[in-house]
């Protein structure tokens, strides 16, 4: 286990005002109500862009072959030349090589250019700082070159790059999230035919808090990829008796049982969480609708419970933070978010009460875990937009 670091933190005022950016982007993190581990499962996913980014200042270079990226926090300079893109021993390098390698599939309209990255948002936390990074270098090299790639054709090169650079065999949801979301909205994604809707989220008198674990067990990519497998094995196993199951999103729970005694227990759980999760997602999403806030609350307990026992993705410390909050009744639902083993959980709590549960909540995990969580209360914001249009 290894304690989270903050992406990018030194002061960077001065060094930014002497860059005199052509562009800048900001790129959000991004939550999840509900939807958990569905993404890569052709399932549904009710996430959105959050008020905490990176923000990156881009600008041409006299050099057309050669990039000068700098991340402040990392108090690193990364130099790439365009002709030679290549994996990087650095995995945050990954994440910038793979998107320009994306786009270069796209256009040959990329030249040199410099760029500072400058990050509110803490790494291996579950609101996906990678996400953030890969669209908004994405998104501002799009508009800097003017090289006409698709909002679309951008999320999905900004997933591959994690696949094929990073390692992570990740679903569409959180570049999806990060790109579409609108300020005050929700977007509930079909990650299998690429649709979604906006749906307005008006939370009042409630808010959202963000406890962050502060860890990232080392267990996080390889389960994660570990999972995308399970799932897959599953599929497989119940083709035979369905032939027309391309993927979870197809079983329902009346294949599951009919399958339950011949199936391997592990894949059965997976399997069962990921159909149920689904089935979560639209009924939260139609609570959310009609402002039935409790019942949505409880719909993140219940996912929860699921990422915890069935998919077996959370941990002590995110578990510890759950049943905290559910012996508060102010606290509508909790759930932990992202690929999990850490991170933040997302808690929809009461206006009144937030400080005090703050400062219980802290002393509590302190005392438990010898360590300090950090809390957060964040806002659903815009997706990736440049700076002028906010
Ligand atoms: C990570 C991945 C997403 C999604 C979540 C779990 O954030 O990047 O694609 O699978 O985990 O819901």
């Amino acid at each position: 286990m290894k304690k989270t670091e903050t992406f990018f933190t030194k002061d960077s005022d001065a060094l930014i005002k002497a860059f005199n950016a052509d562009i800048t982007v900001h790129s959000p993190g991004r939550i999840n109500f509900i939807g958990g581990h569905t993404d890569y499962n052709d399932g549904l996913v009710l996430p959105t862009a959050i008020d905490q980014k990176i923000h990156l200042y881009f600008k041409k270079s006299n050099n057309p072959d050669i990039c000068t990226i700098n991340s402040i926090g990392f108090d690193n300079t990364l130099k790439i030349n365009l002709n030679h893109i290549q994996k990087s021993e650095h995995q945050w390098e990954n994440y910038i090589l793979g998107v320009i390698h994306g786009l270069q599939q796209y256009s040959s309209a990329i030249s040199g250019f410099d760029c500072i990255i400058d990050s509110q948002l803490p790494i291996g936390s579950g609101i996906s700082s990678s996400a953030a990074l890969e669209c908004g270098m994405a998104y501002g090299l799009n508009q800097l070159f003017n090289l006409g790639v698709s909002t679309l054709d951008m999320i999905q090169l900004s997933r591959d790059a994690e696949h094929h650079f990073v390692g992570t065999k990740c679903g569409i949801m959180d570049q999806f999230a990060v790109m579409i979301s609108k300020k005050n909205h929700v977007v509930l994604l079909d990650c299998e035919s690429v649709t979604y809707s906006l749906i307005p989220m008006n939370l009042k008198p409630y808010k959202l808090l963000l406890l962050n674990t502060n860890v990232s067990h080392n267990l996080a990519s390889s389960e994660y990829n570990t999972r995308r497998t399970e799932c897959e094995t599953a599929v497989q196993f119940i083709q035979q008796h369905y032939p027309a199951v391309t993927s979870l999103r197809k079983v329902d729970n009346n294949m599951l049982n009919t399958l339950q005694a011949s199936m391997d227990p592990i894949l059965f759980k997976r399997s069962h969480f990921i159909v149920n999760e689904n089935l979560r997602v639209l009924q939260a999403a139609d609570f959310l609708q009609k402002h039935q806030l409790h019942e949505f609350g409880k719909l993140m307990y219940e996912s929860h419970k699921g990422l915890q026992n069935q998919y077996q993705v959370s941990c002590k410390e995110l578990d510890f933070l759950i049943e905290f909050a559910k012996q508060n009744d102010q606290i509508l639902g909790a759930r932990m978010m992202g690929g999990g083993f850490g991170g933040c959980t997302i808690n929809i709590i009461h206006q009144d009460i937030i400080d005090n549960y703050i400062s219980q909540v802290s002393q509590a995990y302190l005392e438990k875990f010898s360590f300090e969580l950090s809390a957060n209360i964040i806002e659903p914001d815009e997706g990736t937009t440049l700076k002028s249009a906010i």
